[in-house]
């Protein structure tokens, strides 16, 4: 999840370009640059780091006689976050500039074939093929060459590009990933999101999926990938400002729960091919390192411990290797019994958690090997794992984790299921079965978010409750924590999770009239006990709220209020079942007048142990 800006028009172009990219900052901040376009020739800037160092840096250029140009902000997908990595990508004649957002799926493929034919690359980005492929059709229009591109590279992608012949012009495509048009008098903006441009017009042409977009000074012209006219459509922006940095949603949190489709589609991206295998090829590790291992261990913190809760039950189920989670905290000082053998995972969104970092760096010094699960490219954890797998979820704003679990699930079960696939340890049928099942979740996840308002409904009865239980088991009972957690986070609301079977050892005595109990009953093979378990809180005096598959009617005798998802597997169904629970918390914390965004006592990254 990157930002892109490209301008054309009389103004100087770097004060639309450096405001534009600083707008955009939420959306990646690891690198930035720009490319102006001066007539015959184009400069590029790039620099590492915020936006701040690229301001510093083009701030000695004289590039403000340029007639348009092209900007870009950063969040690494592919390649370390460093200033050669950093947007705009030129060919090898330094003819073209392209600032990408998204991910060739193919770029290997396409990298080879133009490096057989003399193209040398200077980045390790997916990005840069698309400036090589240009290159090698300078004779046909710009737009026609980018539509050629388009229909070569799989995968989601924004694309903006100028070329030193075309003075005045600005081609962009786009395929699931944002890019917007808008428009001014003598002068029109490309962006990937309206903030970028808000300031100087609130006319804006939406731009659909495989569409490539020629922007001049004073036209806009848009084609399909085939070159055939398409009607341009305009949308004034009501928004202000910062409703349009949240997309429209009054917070960052609620934009990222609905994020979390798009999120979960990135993160799949690549990783699940046609024939039901999962590919992990980012993850370098030998596999006959992977079938040596006897033991995995899961480390990690707060939301992210929930996930490795998850990965317990599918790799123990996927694999039969036993499998240890630990509190990150507590891994470190309990002297864990560890090997060669052993394979530890460490799961963290920020990958700089100081507990994370510590537990896979003793992991380390016993000879274990170490994959991190991060969020972010070249974090601390990427770094100092011996393998890395990104979850693609985009920068997470809202301190609460909502994206960036759902997506640590989704990356925590390929994980598991490339283990079995490589020690043979499950049926290839079986693993093609959940590898299809899983290129379907972003789509159930859209159907849960359908019914916000059926869950806002609910959360509005709950104002005034002080305690709640969140109970499930197997699968579902990380779900139930991850739900306690948020409501706890962004609610202050007293709320525990807890294993449904393990009630009735104790904590059933806090059961009365005004505790209100949310089951998650999704996973099959103990659904039956789960519900016999919210009998007993039934008959307690507690309200009761059940997540349950759709068509479920044993549910309706039990609860109060039944919650909906579309049936799944077990395991791949905490995807969905989790997404309740954070639209409940999300409801019952705003009707209070809670800041979501910025719970109190709580940062969004800790560094301190
Ligand atoms: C903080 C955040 C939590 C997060 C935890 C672990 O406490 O407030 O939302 O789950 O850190 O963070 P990590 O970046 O390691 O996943």
């Amino acid at each position: 999840m990157c930002g892109i800006v490209g301008y054309v028009g009389p103004r100087p172009v770097t004060d639309v370009l450096i405001p534009g990219l600083s707008r955009l900052e939420y959306r990646g901040y690891d690198s930035a640059g720009i490319a102006v376009h001066g007539g015959d020739t184009m400069t590029v800037v790039k620099r590492a780091g915020r936006m701040s160092e690229l301001e510093a840096a083009v701030a000695g250029l004289d590039v403000n006689g340029g007639r348009g140009g092209v900007g870009h902000t950063r969040w690494a997908t592919h390649g370390a976050p460093n200033t050669t990595n950093a947007h705009p990508h030129q060919d090898c004649a330094a003819s073209v500039v392209v600032v990408h957002n998204g991910i060739i799926e193919n770029w290997a493929a396409l990298k080879s074939e133009l490096v057989a034919r003399g193209h040398s690359f200077a980045s390790d980005t997916d990005t840069e093929v698309v400036a090589h492929m240009i290159e090698e059709m300078a004779d046909l229009p710009l737009a026609e060459a980018v539509r050629q591109v388009m229909k070569r590279a799989d995968g989601a992608l924004a694309l903006v590009v100028m070329r030193v012949q075309d003075p005045d012009l600005i081609v962009g495509a786009r395929r699931h990933s944002p890019l917007v048009v808008g428009r001014g008098d003598g002068e029109n903006f490309i962006a990937s999101d309206i903030p970028a441009f808000l300031e100087h017009t609130r006319d804006m042409v939406v731009l659909d999926d495989d569409r490539v977009i020629e922007v001049r000074p004073e036209s806009v012209t848009i084609t399909d990938l085939d070159g055939n006219p398409v009607e341009v459509r305009e949308r004034k922006i009501e928004w202000d400002f910062e409703a349009a940095e949240k997309g429209g949603y009054p917070t960052f949190m609620l934009k990222e729960i609905h994020e979390q489709p798009d999120a979960i589609a990135d993160t799949l991206l690549g990783r699940v091919d046609a024939s039901g295998q999962v590919q992990l090829k980012e993850l370098e590790l030998d596999d006959r390192l992977l079938r040596a291992v006897d033991k995995v261990f899961v480390v990690a913190c707060g939301t992210s411990y929930h996930a490795a809760m998850m990965a317990k039950y599918a790799i123990e189920r996927w694999t039969r290797l036993p499998v240890e989670i630990d509190i990150a905290s507590e891994f470190r000082y309990r002297d864990p019994v560890l090997d060669a053998r052993s394979l530890v995972v460490g799961i963290s969104q920020s990958g700089e958690t100081i507990d994370t970092l510590a537990a896979i760096r003793y992991a380390r010094a016993q000879g274990s090997t170490v994959i991190g699960v991060s969020n972010v490219v070249d974090s601390a954890l990427a770094r100092e794992s011996d393998a890395v797998l990104y979850t693609r979820a985009g920068p997470e704003i809202g301190v609460a984790a909502t994206k960036t679990f759902t997506t640590q699930l989704v990356v925590m079960q390929l994980l598991g299921l490339y283990l079995a696939q490589v020690r043979g340890s499950m049926d290839p049928g079986a693993i093609e079965q959940l590898v299809t099942e899983m290129r379907t979740l972003p789509e159930a996840v859209k159907s849960v978010l359908e019914r916000d308002d059926e869950i806002a409904k609910i959360a509005a009865e709950f104002g005034d409750v002080r305690d709640f239980f969140f109970l499930g088991r197997s699968g579902d009972f990380p779900v139930a924590m991850e739900g306690a957690l948020k409501l706890k986070e962004i609610a202050y609301v007293r709320a525990e999770g807890y294993a449904a079977g393990e009630m009735k050892h104790g904590p059933i005595a806090l059961i009365e009239p005004g505790v209100v109990v949310v089951g998650v009953a999704t996973d099959n093979h103990v659904k039956s006990k789960t519900l016999s378990n919210m009998e007993e809180m039934r008959a307690r005096g507690g309200t009761i709220v059940l997540v349950v598959e759709e068509g479920d009617g044993d549910a309706k005798e039990v609860a109060d209020h039944v919650i909906e998802v579309p049936r799944g597997s077990d395991l791949l169904c905490t995807v969905t079942a989790v997404v309740p629970l954070q639209l409940l918390a999300y409801h019952i914390a705003t009707a209070k007048g809670l800041d979501v965004d910025k719970p109190r006592n709580l940062a969004k990254t800790v560094t301190v142990e």
